[in-house]
């Protein structure tokens, strides 16, 4: 994995780059000047703006070459469209287009000239639009003859230490983005219960947080009857990996983090067809989401005390599996008949869900899963289903997306969907019928977080980019981190100091 650093730099006098960018708007592209900086490129940048070659249209690009020998090689015009429009999401999208085009043109290290009176939010934007879009899962391929962005450079003629420091913040976020989906990316044969289990001690590297792992045996003794069921066709041994960061002796505010980690599912006894199945070892992304807002928020070192809980479960089809008519147990003693063993990740989560109620009595509980194909029938690729039982929280939640351009949309969650799942052999069945699936799985959790503030995050459409799908520069293919950055500005805005 390559990995860019970003600083922040004032030295405008004798810069040397191979590639100076400049951010320009339609409105200033009349008297754009590089004079700052050098006036070697001036005429050039005077004539392609009067013939209109470059007239900063949004996502436009000009590249004008310097004389061999010049301590600055190349300036990139990047067009930034009218300034009205600007928006942190735009920035970020359009930073990926200026990291693509640094590898055509081969340069290792870049300079970029932001716009004028950047604010923080659009710095942020600048960094992940880098970080997140050089991004590339090659771990198991030999290196590829590709120019690595190592090095990039913001100037700014303010307070140099302030601005590293928004800098760095947002670059260990973008690293967290990095570092997730790395794991998710991991192919099923390469990442178990086990190894996701692992993953996860290793945060405890950082003193203020704490792992615990509940394997199979334990679990038997308490009672998670959901995930032990789940798990119970894999010869991988499920796990319920429990990791708490205390970042605050303040212990009244809890926050509850849960994500789906099915390692692979292929659907068990109630098999999937063959098609794409390969595609359900992104089906952990949930799970490995909660790993990296971990590390995001201790290596952030926030004042907040969260707690990240991963059920684990490969679902496999074998003589051990879980059955369609199976009736089984759940942790907080509700009985699920199962009616498809394919509508596993409700049933992993309900147990996790209780398990956060009961032991850490949490002031909100957030959790994300890869849940239902309906989610993507409903809303598409490019945007996740929320769903809630509490308005502020949910209101919360959407408002930082707006921030991080992480598309949520909220959908229904009335009772009538809870009447839905009534069972008339158990108290609750795993399915809904036909319609509004997405709803009724989260109709089915609602059964297990109480009266706990909760808000559900289905990122079945949003948790990994199949190839072709490109609608963001900066989620190339494979996992995309979706919702980690969302959740890690909600946690931070709770900060209790
Ligand atoms: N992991 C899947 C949901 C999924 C499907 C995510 C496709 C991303 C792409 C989940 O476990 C599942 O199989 N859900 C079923 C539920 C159904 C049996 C009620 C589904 O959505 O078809
Ligand atoms: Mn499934
Ligand atoms: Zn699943």
């Amino acid at each position: 994995m390559n990995m860019v650093v970003i600083e922040a730099e004032n030295n405008i006098s004798s810069l040397r780059t191979k590639l100076l960018v400049n951010y320009v708007f339609t409105d200033e592209v009349s008297t754009l000047s590089l004079s700052d900086i050098t006036n070697d490129f001036d005429p050039i940048i005077r004539e392609i703006v009067k013939s209109k070659e470059f007239t900063a249209k949004e996502g436009s690009m000009s590249v004008i070459h310097n004389t061999p020998g010049s301590s600055i090689k190349r300036v990139l015009l990047l067009g930034m469209g009218d300034k009205k429009s600007l928006e942190p999401e735009k920035t970020r999208n359009l930073t990926g287009k200026v990291v693509n085009k640094s590898k055509e043109l081969a340069a290792d290290e870049l300079v970029i000239i932001p716009f004028k009176g950047i604010d923080n939010e659009h710095l942020s934007a600048i960094v992940e639009g880098i970080k997140l879009s050089n991004y590339s899962f090659t771990n198991y391929k030999k290196d590829e003859d590709s120019t690595d962005l190592n090095q990039v450079r913001i100037l700014t003629g303010k307070d140099l230490t302030a601005i590293q420091n928004i800098i760095d913040s947002a670059s260990i976020l973008s690293d967290a983005v990095i570092f997730t989906r790395d794991i998710s990316n991991l192919p099923p044969n390469d990442c178990s219960p086990k190894i996701l289990a692992n993953f996860s001690e290793k945060l405890s590297a950082n003193p203020k947080i704490k792992v615990r792992v509940i394997r199979k045996e334990e679990m038997e003794t308490y009672g998670f009857g959901g995930i032990l069921a789940v798990g119970r066709g894999s010869s991988s041994t499920p796990n319920l990996i429990v990791i708490e960061y205390l970042g605050s002796m303040k212990n009244d505010k809890r926050i509850v983090v849960v994500g789906k980690a099915v390692t692979f599912d292929t659907g068990g006894i109630s098999i999937k067809p063959s098609d794409k199945m390969e595609e359900m070892k992104y089906d952990k992304c949930g799970g490995c989401n909660v790993i990296g807002i971990m590390k995001a928020i201790s290596d952030l070192d926030l004042k907040t005390n969260v707690i990240g809980i991963i059920p684990a479960v490969e679902n496999m089809p074998s003589g051990n599996s879980y059955r369609p008519g199976d009736i089984i147990k759940m942790y907080n003693s509700k009985t699920v008949e199962v009616l498809n063993t394919d509508a596993e990740g409700r049933i992993i989560l309900g147990d996790a869900l209780a398990f956060a109620v009961k032991t850490f009595a949490p002031q909100s509980i957030i959790d994300m899963a890869t849940l239902t194909g309906a989610a993507i029938i409903a809303l598409g690729s490019n945007v996740a289903a929320l769903m809630g039982n509490n308005r502020e929280l949910v209101t919360k939640i959407l408002e930082y997306s707006k921030q991080t351009g992480e598309k949520i949309w909220e959908l229904p969650l009335f009772d009538d969907y809870k009447e839905q799942l009534k069972s008339s052999n158990a108290d609750i069945k795993n399915i809904g019928g036909r319609g509004g699936g997405a709803i009724t799985a989260a109709a089915f959790l609602s059964y297990f977080v109480d009266d706990i503030p909760w808000v559900h995050l289905d990122i079945a459409g949003t948790a990994w980019n199949q190839e072709g799908t490109k609608e963001k520069t900066y989620n190339p293919k494979g996992a995309t981190g979706f919702g980690i950055r969302t959740i890690v500005k909600f946690i931070a805005s709770q900060n209790a100091s």
